[in-house]
């Protein structure tokens, strides 16, 4: 019953949407949703690339049938292993015992781990190409984007390129698959978060990726999450370039944490002081009311952070230990960094931010302010300086 759509005369989706899973890895909040997916190509041969989440085989299956239109599937391309993409491999199998299942060594350790699947294998190293009659497919091998295992899969014929999960996005698809036929700036947004907290560690390994695909001609990117990406290509490759650069636009992100508005009264002078200096970028975030993938993707995208939080039990209130714990995972570089903390009887968060500072080797600007009790008249006229350094910095 399930249709399948096309994208080119050859190439169709057959991905699905994922609308009820609340956290991506379980940790992410998913507010639009997220899509997996698949893609065939129809030839001589067809192949089928990547697969999707188990519990959504059965609607899978009914779109690729819908394009088979009675014949098999003779080649399985995994460009990722990450079961969000792997679940489904073994209902293929399955149904087509004969289909040859196209992967790197690294791809076949984790098949053989995951699903107990050893035989009908074709292996492929970097460069490598098969032709399914007009479409010739060629490999890239692309670790750690991201795992890795991960690799590209280019068609020369339609110049589509099958990326796995780079240039992936969050955001079920509402309606179309290709930007054009979207909403595309919710997207945007989601490409971003995307990016921020799935592929932010790995920014060397998303460079020498866009290097290989320097080498072709693009005009299909289809990634495995979100849009197939054809109207906003160099948008996108611009974004991925400059996130995996951590480079950062001009603008200020202050996270705070506070229990009693104590800290939370710092946070606003330093905004205030960056104001007056002319700073319209300033994103104020209490850690533990905003989601944290919504902070780091903010993070990503400007080049100043400031950070600040009471003393608790002699150590960060834990929402922002945590969230430290978060930004030392993707290891963003490149921070122009400040710091504020508030106490009652022996201050803690002070030393804490200062280590994490040098373990990120982050520039430190300014004079990191610290206040017990209320804020007062000092403390608030060096939180004011703070900002009006932070702006110049
Ligand atoms: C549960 C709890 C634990 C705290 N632990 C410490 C501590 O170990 N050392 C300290 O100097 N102050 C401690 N404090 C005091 C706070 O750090 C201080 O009141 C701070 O100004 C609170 O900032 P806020 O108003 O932004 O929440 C603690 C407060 C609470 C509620
Ligand atoms: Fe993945
Ligand atoms: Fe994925």
């Amino acid at each position: 019953m399930f249709k399948a759509k096309s994208i080119t005369n050859d190439i169709y989706y057959v991905g699905v949407n994922d609308r009820q899973k609340l956290m991506f890895e379980n940790q992410i909040p998913l507010p639009f949703g997220v899509s997996y997916n698949s893609y065939v190509i129809v030839d001589e041969k067809i192949a089928l690339i990547d697969t999707v989440e188990i519990p959504f085989a059965e609607i899978y299956i009914d779109k690729l049938l819908d394009v088979l239109r009675g014949r098999s599937v003779d080649y399985l391309i995994i460009n990722h292993m990450e079961p969000d993409h792997s679940g489904s491999i073994r209902a293929i199998k399955r149904l087509f015992p004969d289909v040859k299942i196209i992967g790197n060594a690294r791809t076949f350790k984790m098949l053989a781990g995951y699903y107990g699947i050893e035989d009908g294998l074709m292996e492929v190293t970097d460069g490598s190409t098969i032709s399914l009659g007009k479409h010739e497919l060629k490999f890239f091998l692309t670790p750690m984007i991201h795992w890795p295992e991960t690799m590209m899969t280019y068609d020369a014929s339609d110049k589509a390129i099958f990326t796995g999960d780079a240039f992936g996005a969050f955001g079920a698809l509402d309606g179309g698959v290709v930007d054009a036929d979207l909403m595309v700036n919710k997207y945007l947004d989601e490409f971003d978060r995307y990016f921020s907290n799935i592929a932010g560690k790995y920014g060397s390994p998303v460079q020498k990726a866009l290097e290989k695909m320097h080498s072709v001609q693009i005009d299909y990117i289809c990634p495995t999450h979100g849009p197939v990406w054809r109207e906003q290509i160099p948008k996108i490759i611009d974004m991925t370039n400059s996130l995996s650069r951590y480079e950062g636009k001009r603008g200020v992100v202050i996270v705070y944490a506070s229990m009693y508005g104590n800290t939370e009264q710092m946070a606003e002078a330093i905004a205030e002081g960056l104001s007056e200096s002319g700073e319209k970028n300033i994103m104020i975030y209490d850690v533990a009311k905003t989601d944290a993938s919504f902070i780091l993707t903010d993070i990503f995208r400007y080049d100043r952070l400031v950070m600040g939080s009471p003393t608790y039990n002699n150590g960060l209130f834990p929402e922002m230990a945590s969230f430290l714990l978060k930004i030392e995972n993707r290891d963003i570089k490149h921070r122009k960094f400040s710091y504020f903390g508030s106490s009652t009887w022996s201050n803690a968060t002070m030393r804490i931010f200062a280590a994490f500072a040098e373990k990120m080797k982050w520039e430190v600007i300014g004079t990191a302010v610290e206040e017990q009790q209320s804020l007062k008249e000092n403390a608030y006229k060096a939180c004011i300086a703070l900002g009006k350094e932070l702006a110049k910095a």
